[in-house]
């Protein structure tokens, strides 16, 4: 049997994504395994709700520069030979330099996925819900994509939308929201343990 294809989550909020993704994680066990969570922020409520997952949490808060900040990510993911990182609701964007060291150790592979409320590439960045409704958006986009260097401009793997009904409150269409986030993004953890989608595995001296 092969090793398991290692997965690192980022979250810095709620982390109903992540807990989407472990709950699939453990039904994929041992094609998978989601081994390692970063987390920035000490008051993240994701930190309090892992007890029932085999994962190591890592509260790394930005004390320091940028730069000292991710250093001591990669330096938890290089001990962990982490194959991709899954960013889910992760509020800092990563430096050029931290994607390029990823790619190094992945075979020049772009193994660093986000998931945006939004149909990229309208409306990246913060609030994107929120704008989408402001410009009267009927319909609110969902975007699984790759992580480059810029701000949610990496090439998209998945799409779709739920519907929005003018006059409802933002929570009922946040949770559609968060439904179809979660049906993407573990739709996507199944085409990695499966190998549909290619990984290259961390490899620090190719
Ligand atoms: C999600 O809406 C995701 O699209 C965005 O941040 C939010 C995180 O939500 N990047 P949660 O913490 O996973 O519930």
């Amino acid at each position: 049997m092969s090793a398991p294809i290692r997965i690192a989550l980022f979250a810095s909020g709620t982390g109903s994504n992540a807990l989407a993704l472990l709950r699939a994680g453990r039904e994929l066990a041992p094609a998978v395994r989601l081994s390692e969570l970063i987390c920035d922020r000490a008051d993240a409520p994701i930190l309090d709700k892992l007890t029932d997952f085999d994962v190591k949490s890592h509260l790394i808060e930005r004390n320091d520069g940028k730069k000292e900040h991710e250093a001591a990510i990669l330096r938890i993911l290089r001990a962990a030979r982490a194959d991709w990182i899954f960013l889910a609701g992760y509020m800092r964007l990563l430096s050029p330099d931290f994607v390029q060291q990823w790619r190094r150790w992945h075979g020049g592979a772009q193994q660093v996925v986000n998931i945006h409320p939004s149909l990229l590439p309208a409306y990246p960045g913060l609030d994107a819900v929120q704008r989408a409704v402001a410009a009267g958006e009927t319909r609110i986009g969902v975007t699984l994509h790759h992580v480059d260097e810029g701000m949610d401009t990496g090439a998209i793997i998945a799409q779709d939308t739920v519907p929005y009904h003018p006059g409802e409150g933002l929570d009922a269409l946040m949770a559609r929201v968060h439904a179809l986030e979660h049906r993407l993004y573990t739709g996507f953890l199944r085409d990695v343990a499966a190998a549909r989608v290619p990984t290259t595995p961390f490899q620090e001296n190719p």
